[in-house]
């Protein structure tokens, strides 16, 4: 039997995730669309909107022994992964000591150890052509500081997907860094735990659908990154010229904190 293609979108449940699902469901290529979360309800949703193209897999991505079972459930599977989207992450804005030592290790474990498990899970069952777009930000670009873990683990995806890509070359399966500016999403609804020291204000909000879009279309076109809106190029181009501290300073008087 043939096998079936398949793409897999991590924290498919809202946001950027769900846009990306949105986008791909309509691409005739795929036969299946796995989409992962921890919210068993928010997937169903998602099933009952798109129909039966839409596969649910309930599962937290900050356990290293879960992807593991998603492992063994996918050699279970006759499928060619096509695209992997590794999309689920979180950001906290506060201070470092304002959340725990496990809530800080957790978002490590979520932003960071989840993307490459996961990846590292699918390249077996990926075949030339396959793609693979991991999600960075924007404040991977520079330390932030009240985002300095979030910030810490998407210059890691960042840095890590265009190595990565450059290795996976022999194999066919190209990888993109996708680095967004501020969106539209639930992200800042668990950010915010209204710290006294915390993030508040955010400039050119972008629609997810349309970052969304133009990662899809860079991918395609074999882009080892791909960022959305003139804003956002300008910033990462301002941090190759200006120094890592007047960068922080800048952004701590833009955020109003002292
Ligand atoms: N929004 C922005 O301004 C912005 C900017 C740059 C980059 N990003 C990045 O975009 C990505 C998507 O975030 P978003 O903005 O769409 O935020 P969001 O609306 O809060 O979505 C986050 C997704 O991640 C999933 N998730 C969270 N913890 C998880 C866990 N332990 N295991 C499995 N899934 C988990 C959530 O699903 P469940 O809660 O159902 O598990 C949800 O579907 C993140 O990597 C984020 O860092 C966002």
């Amino acid at each position: 039997m043939d096998k079936r293609n398949i793409a897999i979108v991590t924290g498919a449940s809202s946001g950027f995730g769900k846009e990306f699902v949105k986008l791909l469901v309509s691409d005739k290529e795929l036969d299946e669309i796995f989409v992962l979360s921890r919210n068993e309800e928010k997937l169903e949703a998602l099933k009952s909107e798109y129909g039966d193209k839409i596969k649910p897999y309930i599962i937290d991505l900050s356990f290293p022994d879960r992807i593991k079972m998603f492992g063994e459930y996918l050699k279970s599977q006759n499928v060619n992964v096509k695209i992997l989207i590794n999309n689920a992450g979180y950001a906290k804005f506060c201070s470092y000591d304002d959340i725990s030592i496990d809530e800080s290790l957790n978002m490590i474990n979520l932003n960071i150890n989840g993307v490459v498990a996961l990846g590292l899970t699918c390249i077996p069952f990926m075949e030339k052509g396959s793609h693979i777009l991991n999600i960075a930000s924007l404040a991977g670009f520079q330390p932030v500081p009240y985002m300095n873990i979030y910030s810490a683990t998407k210059a890691f995806v960042k840095n890590y997907s265009r190595a990565l890509n450059v290795e996976l070359k022999e194999k066919g399966i190209q990888v993109t860094a996708v680095c967004p500016g501020w969106m539209k999403t639930n992200l800042y609804e668990r950010a915010d735990i209204g710290a006294e020291k915390g993030i508040k204000r955010f400039f050119c909000v972008a629609s997810p659908e349309k970052v969304a879009k133009k990662a899809l279309k860079d991918a395609y076109n074999n882009k080892d990154i791909s960022i959305y809106g003139l804003h956002v190029k300008l910033c990462t181009l301002i941090t190759r010229f200006l120094p890592e501290n007047v960068i922080m300073k800048c952004w701590l008087l833009h955020q109003g904190i002292k």
